[in-house]
């Protein structure tokens, strides 16, 4: 199934309770911070959609390789959700009500689509958000301008959670294509639907956040108009990753075809002899830089 080995990684420690992890993340600049700290927000409830999305077909499956591709991205993809809610402990001490955004990204996951589409389409859905989280690796770590002033221990979060993105990338699409035999129509309007929630979600609760530092209406106005200039200029966040996204929609598509994240090699080494994850994060962001 997959061709990159899936390695779940446990009990890391990016210490996030750590008090002088100054509240914008990324240095003088409230937008990109509140854009990633948004991002944060959609993986406890998005992760577990995911996991459910794939158990549906599990009892389907019969090759023993899948079956641990699959037990290892739950473990992987339970992880990550355990880190994040660490992460988002943060927010709620900004005064962000993160368990309300929780309640209506839950409400619409699984009070609607859970409930009222088909397992077919929902782990379409997977697959389709799967793949926008495994670009959005490629968009921070192909270009680590990105997290240039970032907080090393909140870039090093993300360092772990998108190399572990782009080793299960395939696990939910191959399900879709081989078990559930999802066609080509459906795995598309997927993903029409998982970048129009993606970029919904991200705006709505950005916005939210910056209105929870204080900022005025046309204060935050100017900030995202600004952060939108620095999301779709060329050179900007998606422009250097748009072709990968746009793969998706080619017949012939698989995930393995997007080719490697670069330093990822480097990351697990450093990762490997030290167990320290920021430090691995360190060195991945100043091999790119
Ligand atoms: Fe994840
Ligand atoms: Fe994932």
């Amino acid at each position: 199934m997959s061709h990159t080995p899936i390695v779940p990684r446990e009990k890391l420690n990016f210490h996030l309770d750590d008090a002088d992890i100054p509240r914008h993340f990324i240095k003088d600049d409230p937008y990109r911070s509140r854009f990633f700290d948004a991002l944060s927000t959609m993986f406890p409830v998005g992760e577990r959609f995911f996991m459910e999305c794939v158990r549906d077909y599990r009892s389907q499956i019969t090759d023993p390789q899948v079956l641990q591709d699959i037990k290892d991205f739950i473990r992987q993809e339970g992880q990550h959700t355990m880190v994040h809610n660490q992460y988002n402990a943060r927010l709620k001490a900004h005064g962000i009500d993160v368990d309300m955004i929780l309640r209506k990204h839950d409400a619409w996951m699984f009070g609607f689509q859970r409930k009222r589409l088909p397992k077919s389409y929902t782990l379409a859905l997977t697959a389709a958000a799967e793949h926008l989280t495994a670009i959005s690796a490629h968009a921070l770590f192909d270009n680590r301008g990105v997290f240039e002033t970032a907080d090393p221990r909140v870039r090093a979060m993300y360092a772990w959670h998108a190399i572990e993105e782009v080793e299960h990338r395939a696990v939910a699409y191959d399900v879709m294509q081989k078990t559930a035999k999802v066609g080509y129509f459906v795995r598309c309007l997927a993903m029409v639907e998982a970048i129009v929630t993606f970029l919904v979600m991200i705006a709505v609760i950005s916005n939210y956040m910056l209105k929870c530092d204080g900022y005025s209406f046309m204060q935050r106005l100017k900030l995202r108009a600004k952060g939108f200039w620095w999301v779709v200029k060329p050179g900007g966040f998606v422009s250097p990753v748009l072709g990968k996204i746009l793969s998706y929609f080619k017949p012939g598509f698989h995930p393995d075809q997007t080719g490697a994240m670069p330093g990822c090699n480097l990351w697990m080494e450093t990762y490997e002899r030290t167990r320290n994850p920021v430090l691995a994060g360190d060195v991945l962001h100043a091999a790119g830089a």
